[in-house]
C-alpha cells in the first residue's frame, strides 16, 4: 500500500516537473540569472532542501544520528529535500542517489556529491603534513590533481579539502591534514591545494577531472587548548588575523568555492553560530560568493555547548551567523521552515544560502548534465593508474625528511652488504595509507619491506620484533596500543648482531593521527622504543625510519641513532619512496613543517613566537623564560631537514640599506654545493620587525625556493620583499605596514640563517 502511494506520488512528481519551466537549463544564460529563473520556482521547503546534506548510507565519518535512518534519507531525498550527500563514491552509488533527485523530485535539482578526499582518493599520496615537508608546491598542485581526477571519475563533485588550519600542537592528531605551524607555508600550500583540486580556472567544463575544494574548518580549530581534540579555543586577535585566517584568505583568493566551519568554540562562541568569522569576514570582508558547510552536526552540538536550547534556536543562530549547508544534523530540514514562517528567521537569509549553493552547482555543470562525473569507463581508466601511482611517487620521495645522518651511514651501499629490516611497521601495507583514506582498500600500500625487496644486491632479513597495535585498526574504532608482547624482540637481535647495517621502521600506525586520535605522549607507542634500545646494544649501526602522523618527541634516539629518516605515512607508493631514498636513487630534501620538540611539555612549541621581556640568561640566575629541565630549543627546528649533500650559504645582501614605503626590497644569497650528490635545498627566507606597535615574532617565513644544484655548483637566489610581507594585522584586522628597523635571515631552517638588516623608512 505504501509503495504504491509512493509510486504513484512519484508519477505526481515527474509530470509536475515536467510541466515547469526549465529556462534555468539555458546552457547560454548567465549562472546569476539560471539560479534566478530556477528558485523563483521553489517552494520554501526545496530551498531548504538544498541547505541539507546527508550522509550516504553505507559509511560514516562522526556519530550516526539517531532516527538518521536510510529510510528517512530515502524519502527526503525524493521530496527534493537533500541538496548534497556525502561519502557516496564510485560511480555506480552516485548514479543511484543523482537519479532520485533529478528524475523523481519536482524539481529535478541536482545533489552535490561531497567526500574527504583529504590525500587523494585510492591512490594514496602522503599525508598532508607529509606533503608539506615536500615545500614543492608544483608537486603538491600535481597530487592535488590527481585526487581530483580520481575522485571526480568515481562520482564526486566536491572534496572537504584543503584543510589550512594552522596548528602549533603536536598533541592534536589533526595535525597531519594540515600544512604545519606556519601561516605563509600553510598559505602557499593552500592556494597550490585548491587550484589542484579545482583547477586554476573552476567552472571550466571541459575539465570535468576536477571538484570543488573547500578550505576548512573555519576557524581556528587548530588553536584546541592542549592539543585535545574538538577542545575550546580562546586565542586572541592578534593569534587571529595574523595566524589563523591567512591560509583561509590565500584559500579564497585561489578561488576556493566552499569553506566549512568548525567544531570548536572561538572565545566563546561556537565557529558554527559565529556571525563574526561567516558572516562579517568571509562573505563580508573577504566577499565569499561560495556556500559555507557545517561539519558534521555542529549546528546539533551547539546545544551542548550551552550557545542554543534546543535544534531551533540552533538552526536559527547558524542560519543567522551564515551557515548555508547543514551537515548531518538533520536540523534544518527540520526547523528552517517554521523558522521562517513564524517570522523568527528572514526568508532572504535562506535565499542567500541557497543562490550560494545553486551558483556552484551550476558552476559545476550539474544543471547541464547531472551524470557529468558518472561515466564507467573514465573511472576504470583513471583511478589507480600507472600515471596517478607515478605522480603520488613522486611526492612521497619529495616528502621524506633527513633528520640525522652521522659517519655517512646513508645512502646504502648497494650491494654486498647484509641488511636487517625490524619493526611491525615495516611490513604493514595498511598503516602507511595514514588516517583519511576512505576510498583505499587496506592492504594496498608497498610496504617498506616489498621496497628494499627491490633492492636485490645485499642480503635482506626481517623480523618484526614487536606489534605495534592490538586489536582492531579501522577508520572509526578506537584503537587499543598497550602491546606489552616482547617475545620477538630476540628474533630481531639475531638478525641485528650480524648485520651491517639494521633499518628499523618504527612510529605511529596511519589511524593514530587524524581526527578524534589526540595524544599526551609523543613517544612511540607500544614496546618500540625498547625494542629500538635493546637492538642498538647489539648493533648500533641503525637507519631509524620514523612513520608518523605528527611531530614525536625522540630524545634517546636523536642522541644515539646514527640515521634517523622522517618518513611519515606516505600513501600508496610508501615502501618503493623509502627504499629509494635510503638507496640513494633519490637525494632527500624535505623541510620540517613543524617543530619537533625534545619532550612533550615542550608543546606548543614553534619557531615564530614573541620574544618575552626575559628571553635569554646572561646573569646566570633563574630569572627567565625557560623550562628548568630542558633546553630551550626544539630537537628539530621548523624547516630543517638534511640532504646527502652538504649546502654552503655565502653573501647575503640587499640592494639598499634603507628602503622608502612602497619600494621593493631586493635580497641576494649565494648557495653552493659542497658536497658530493647533487641535490636539492629548500633556501629559507625570514624577517623580523624589530619593533612595531604590536609585539612581532622573532622570526617570519616571508619567502622559499627550492633550489637544484649540481654538485660544486652555485647559484644566486633572489627574493623581493614588498608590502605584502613587509605588514601584519593589528587587533582590529587592519593590515598596517610601520617603518623601521627589519631583520632579514635567510638559510637552510628556522634556526641556521645568515642575518642582515635594513630600515624602512
Ligand atoms: C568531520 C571532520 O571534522 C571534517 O573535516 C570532515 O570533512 C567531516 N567530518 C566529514 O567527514
Amino acid at each position: 500500500m505504501k509503495i504504491t502511494t509512493i509510486s504513484i506520488l512519484t508519477l505526481f512528481a515527474v509530470t509536475t516537473m515536467n510541466a515547469q519551466n526549465k529556462a534555468h537549463l539555458d546552457k547560454t544564460k548567465p549562472i546569476e540569472e539560471r539560479i534566478d529563473l530556477l528558485m523563483k520556482q521553489m517552494t520554501l521547503e526545496e530551498k531548504v532542501g538544498q541547505m541539507n546534506q546527508y550522509n550516504g548510507f553505507w559509511e560514516v565519518t562522526g556519530p550516526a544520528p539517531k532516527g538518521g535512518t536510510a529510510e528517512l534519507k530515502y524519502e527526503h531525498l525524493r521530496k527534493g529535500w537533500v541538496g548534497s550527500m556525502l561519502t557516496v563514491r564510485g560511480v555506480d552509488q552516485v548514479r543511484a542517489v543523482q537519479k532520485i533527485a533529478v528524475e523523481q523530485t519536482r524539481l529535478g535539482i541536482p545533489l552535490i556529491i561531497g567526500f574527504d578526499v583529504i590525500h587523494g582518493y585510492k591512490t594514496l599520496s602522503p599525508i598532508p603534513l607529509a606533503e608539506a615537508a615536500s615545500w614543492d608546491l608544483a608537486a603538491i598542485k600535481k597530487s592535488a590533481q590527481v585526487a581530483a581526477a580520481e575522485a571526480s571519475a568515481s562520482g564526486i563533485n566536491w572534496t572537504f579539502g584543503p584543510m589550512v588550519d594552522i596548528s602549533r600542537e603536536a598533541r592534536w592528531g589533526r595535525v597531519m591534514e594540515g600544512a604545519g605551524e606556519d601561516p605563509f607555508l600553510g598559505s602557499k600550500i593552500a592556494e597550490a591545494r585548491v587550484k589542484g583540486f579545482q583547477g586554476d580556472s573552476f567552472g571550466d567544463l571541459e575539465k570535468v577531472n576536477t571538484i570543488a575544494a573547500c578550505a576548512k574548518h573555519f576557524a581556528a580549530y587548530g588553536f584546541s587548548e592542549s592539543g585535545k581534540e574538538y577542545n575550546t579555543v580562546d586565542i586572541g586577535n592578534a593569534t587571529l588575523y595574523n595566524t589563523v585566517l591567512p591560509p583561509f584568505k590565500a584559500a579564497k583568493d585561489a578561488g576556493v568555492r566552499t569553506f566549512m566551519n568548525s567544531f570548536n568554540i572561538l572565545n566563546g562562541i561556537p565557529a558554527t553560530g559565529n556571525k563574526f568569522l561567516q558572516r562579517d569576514i568571509l562573505k563580508g570582508k573577504w566577499n565569499f560568493n561560495g556556500y559555507v558547510i557545517t561539519d558534521w552536526a555542529s549546528i546539533r552540538e551547539m546545544i551542548i555547548h550551552g550557545f542554543a536550547a534546543d535544534g531551533k534556536e540552533a538552526s536559527q543562530r547558524a542560519v543567522e551567523a551564515g551557515a548555508d549547508m547543514d551537515m548531518e544534523s538533520h536540523l534544518y530540514v527540520a526547523e528552517l521552515v517554521n523558522l521562517v514562517k513564524e517570522g523568527k528567521v528572514d526568508v532572504k537569509l535562506v535565499d542567500d544560502a541557497v543562490r550560494r549553493i545553486l551558483r556552484v552547482k551550476f558552476e559545476l555543470g550539474l544543471f547541464d548534465n547531472p551524470f557529468l562525473y558518472c561515466d564507467e569507463k573514465r573511472e576504470k581508466e583513471t583511478v589507480g593508474s600507472k600515471a596517478n601511482n607515478d605522480t603520488v611517487l613522486d611526492m612521497a620521495k619529495k616528502s621524506i625528511v633527513l633528520l640525522k645522518n652521522e659517519k655517512n651511514l646513508l645512502p646504502l651501499k648497494k650491494s654486498g652488504q647484509k641488511i636487517a629490516l625490524i619493526g611491525a611497521l615495516a611490513k604493514d601495507k595498511t598503516s602507511p595509507l595514514g588516517s583519511w583514506r576512505i576510498a583505499a582498500e587496506d592492504n594496498s600500500a608497498v610496504s617498506v619491506l616489498e621496497g628494499m625487496q627491490q633492492y636485490k644486491g645485499n642480503q635482506l632479513t626481517y623480523e618484526k620484533g614487536a606489534d605495534l597495535t592490538v586489536g582492531k585498526t579501522t577508520f572509526v574504532d578506537e584503537l587499543v596500543f598497550n602491546t606489552t608482547d616482547k617475545s620477538g624482540f630476540e628474533a630481531a637481535k639475531k638478525i641485528a648482531s650480524t648485520a651491517d647495517v639494521v633499518v628499523m621502521v618504527l612510529g605511529e600506525h596511519g589511524f593514530q593521527s587524524g581526527e578524534g586520535r589526540s595524544r599526551t605522549n609523543l613517544d612511540l607507542p607500544g614496546v618500540q622504543q625498547e625494542l629500538l634500545e635493546e637492538i642498538y646494544k647489539v648493533n648500533p649501526n641503525i637507519v631509524l625510519v620514523l612513520n608518523n602522523g605528527r611531530p614525536l618527541a625522540l630524545p634517546w634516539a636523536a642522541e644515539k641513532i646514527p640515521a634517523i629518516v622522517e618518513a611519515w605515512q606516505l600513501g600508496t607508493q610508501t615502501g618503493n619512496a623509502v627504499a629509494q631514498v635510503l638507496y640513494g636513487d633519490y637525494n632527500p630534501s624535505g623541510k620540517l613543517p613543524m617543530s619537533f620538540p625534545r619532550n612533550v611539555g615542550q608543546c606548543p612549541i614553534y619557531y615564530n613566537f614573541h620574544n618575552t621581556g626575559r628571553p635569554t640568561n646572561s646573569e646566570n640566575n633563574v630569572f627567565w623564560s625557560h623550562y628548568t629541565d630542558v633546553e630551550k630549543t626544539p630537537q628539530f627546528p621548523f624547516g630543517f631537514g638534511l640532504s646527502y649533500t652538504t649546502f654552503e650559504y655565502k653573501n647575503l645582501k640587499l640592494d639598499k640599506s634603507t628602503y622608502s614605503k612602497g619600494e621593493k626590497v631586493n635580497v641576494s644569497v649565494e648557495l653552493t654545493n659542497t658536497g658530493y650528490f647533487d641535490g636539492k635545498e629548500v633556501v629559507q627566507l625570514y624577517i623580523r620587525d624589530v619593533t612595531a606597535s604590536l609585539s612581532r615574532p622573532v622570526k617570519e617565513l616571508k619567502g622559499f625556493e627550492l633550489v637544484e644544484l649540481k654538485k660544486g655548483e652555485t647559484k644566486t637566489i633572489r627574493f623581493t620583499l614588498t608590502e605584502n610581507e613587509l605588514g601584519f594585522f593589528d587587533n582590529n584586522g587592519n593590515y598596517l605596514v610601520e617603518p623601521g628597523t627589519f631583520k632579514v635571515f635567510v638559510g637552510t631552517n628556522s634556526d641556521e640563517v645568515k642575518e642582515t638588516e635594513f630600515v624602512l623608512k
